[in-house]
Order: structure tokens, then C-alpha cells, then sequence
């Protein structure tokens, strides 16, 4: 694979092989599936990006009207001197908003596995909060880290995890991950966390279904990738993205559907598709405010406050580790 790091493009020989072999062994799954974090490369995280300014895409604009609207109440349960972690690179206006309303952060920790976009929103957040320490680490948060000591007393830990990216974990992996946090987060710690609700379909289908096909792209990007970085020969007017909800499991699942029988090479390997088959990429699942608070307690968490849009489409909810 070929990524820009400055303006010289560096071939990673151990991404490719893994890549790869992550393709080859969900392809020959059954059903058919593809890791979504694979959706995320340059042009995928622009396409992300369009996603979230789409009419129909409600989470990340009610998300921010939610932070809008009680940011004085956040601030106040988060506390004076607290450590602020993001779990993500945090470039976005929520993590600016949220910044600019806590009182006397003793420093600023995000954490991300793309150096690249760590480097650059850790920049950007040092100069606009000269007062504030950043310290910025670069690692895969599912693994254990170590967090990094500010120059100023540290009251407590608070992390930050926005945009619903919960949801797209199963309830077993978000359990397992929420546990992992209120270690991280530790004595009196907080989490300020979005989770998104279930609703009606007619709201939630076009948001994972937008009408100008940008999700559509986003998720055929995917096989894209593939073709241009494992050398497959995908066709993609041979693929149409679909939405659906899966009642049961109370997730929207996106998938890649074949339009007809056909085979497609990767790396020498041959993958049979039916007509009407489809290649799972992600999950979102959404909560009820009862489900998620269970699912928190699971983990070592107790709800404090939940704050929500007037419909109820999304919410913010700040934890603290349970004693
Ligand atoms: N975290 C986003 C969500 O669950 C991811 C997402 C939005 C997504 N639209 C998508 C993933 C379309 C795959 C395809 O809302």
C-alpha cells in the first residue's frame, strides 16, 4: 500500500500482507464480510466526512446541538482539573466546544492509531488553546497503553468518545471496551460518550441511505480500495450498497450486494459470488436509554445525566466509574 507521509509515498509491506489476508479470509467467510475499518482510507475519510454534513445523516448535527445546548451542565459534572482523553484524533468542533467550556484542564490526551491524523489535529488544538497542555499519543486504543503525565495536578481522568462509535461495536465487543475505559479512566473517573437511539425507520434508514448516494460511494470505496491496493479486478457497477435493519440484533447493518453471479480475483485468489449475495462491512447498532444503561453497569460504569435532542434521536451521557 501507498501512503502520503510528507510528499514521499511509502510502500508498507506489513499493511499490504495483512490486508490482504483480512480480505481473503472474510471473502471466504459465510456469509461474505469485510472489516469497516478498511473503509477509512484518504478518500474514504472525505466521503465520511460528507456523510456527516448530508441532510439525512441526523447523529453528528444532533449530536453537536445536544453539546451546544448543555455544555455548562457537561463542564459542570466533568469537574475542575480533570485530564481530558480523547479516544480518537479529535479534530472536530464537538472536542473544541467541549474544551472551551471545562474549567482549568490539566491537559488533553488524544489517542490515535493514524500518526498522520494525530500529528495534525494535535497542532491544530495546541495553537488554539495556548493554555492548554496537549499531549498527544499514538497508539490502538483497544490495546493497553500507558497515559502520559501532564506538568499540572491531575484531579481525575475524563474520556471522551463521541460520534456513536460505540455502536459500531457488538454489545459483547462494547462491553469488553467499556471496561477496558473505566480501568484507563480509573479512581472517580468520567466518561462523556454519544450513543445513538433506536427510532423510526424512516429516519434512521435514510441516514444510512442517503439520496444523493454518498453512502453508497462510501461504502463501494471499500472495494475500490481493494482493487487498487491488492490489484483486484472488482467491477463495481457489479455491486450496489444496501442498508437494512436488523430488527433482532437492533443494528443497521451495511452491506455490499452482487447484482449477479460473478468472480472476482485478488491476488490470485478466485471469490465465487451468487447473484443477491452480499458482503457484510459494518455495523451500527442503536440503544434504547434502558439498554445502554445496562450495558454500562455490565462494564463498571453508573449513568449520571443523559442529554438528549427534543426527538430523541440522540444522546450524550456522562458516566463515572462505579465505586
Ligand atoms: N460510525 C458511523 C455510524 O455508525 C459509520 C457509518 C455511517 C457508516 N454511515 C455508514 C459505515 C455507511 C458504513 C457505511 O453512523
Amino acid at each position: 500500500m501507498s501512503q502520503a507521509s510528507g510528499s514521499l509515498a511509502v510502500t508498507d509491506l506489513d499493511h499490504e500482507a495483512a490486508f490482504l489476508n483480512h480480505v481473503i479470509e472474510g471473502l471466504t467467510d459465510m456469509p461474505k464480510q469485510l472489516s469497516s475499518m478498511y473503509l477509512y482510507d484518504e478518500r474514504g475519510s472525505k466521503l465520511f466526512d460528507a456523510i456527516c454534513e448530508l441532510d439525512e445523516y441526523y447523529p453528528t448535527r444532533t449530536e453537536i446541538g445536544i453539546m451546544r445546548r448543555h455544555l455548562g451542565q457537561m463542564a459542570a459534572w466533568i469537574g475542575p482539573a480533570c485530564l481530558l482523553i480523547e479516544y480518537g484524533s479529535g479534530s472536530s468542533l464537538k472536542t473544541r466546544l467541549l474544551l472551551e467550556h471545562l474549567s482549568r484542564p490539566a491537559g488533553y490526551v488524544p489517542i490515535d492509531i493514524s500518526r498522520e491524523h494525530l500529528v495534525r489535529a494535535a497542532n491544530a488544538l495546541d495553537e488554539a488553546f495556548p493554555q492548554l497542555e496537549v499531549l498527544p499519543v499514538c497508539a490502538d486504543f483497544n490495546q493497553p497503553f500507558d497515559l502520559p503525565e501532564p506538568r499540572r495536578k491531575v484531579s481525575h481522568n475524563v474520556i471522551y468518545f463521541p460520534g456513536s462509535t460505540i455502536g459500531n461495536l457488538t454489545p459483547v465487543d462494547a462491553e469488553g471496551f467499556l471496561s477496558r475505559m473505566a480501568v484507563v479512566a480509573g479512581r472517580s473517573g468520567g466518561l462523556l460518550i454519544g450513543v445513538d437511539l433506536k427510532k423510526d425507520l424512516n429516519i434512521l434508514l435514510p441516514a444510512y441511505d442517503d439520496r444523493r448516494g454518498v453512502t453508497a460511494e462510501f461504502n463501494l470505496n471499500l472495494l475500490r480500495r481493494i482493487n487498487r491496493e491488492l490489484a483486484a479486478d472488482f467491477n463495481l457497477k457489479n455491486f450496489r450498497h444496501e442498508a437494512r435493519y436488523n430488527e433482532q440484533e437492533g443494528r443497521i447493518e451495511m452491506h455490499l450486494e452482487s447484482r449477479r453471479e460473478q468472480v472476482v480475483t485478488i491476488g490470485g485468489t478466485q471469490i465465487e459470488f451468487a447473484a443477491g449475495e452480499t458482503i457484510h462491512t459494518e455495523n451500527s447498532y442503536k440503544y434504547t436509554l434502558d439498554e445502554f444503561e445496562e450495558l454500562a453497569a455490565n462494564s463498571g460504569w453508573t449513568v449520571k445525566q443523559v442529554w438528549t435532542d427534543p426527538k430523541q434521536l440522540f444522546s450524550v451521557q456522562y458516566l463515572e466509574v462505579a465505586s
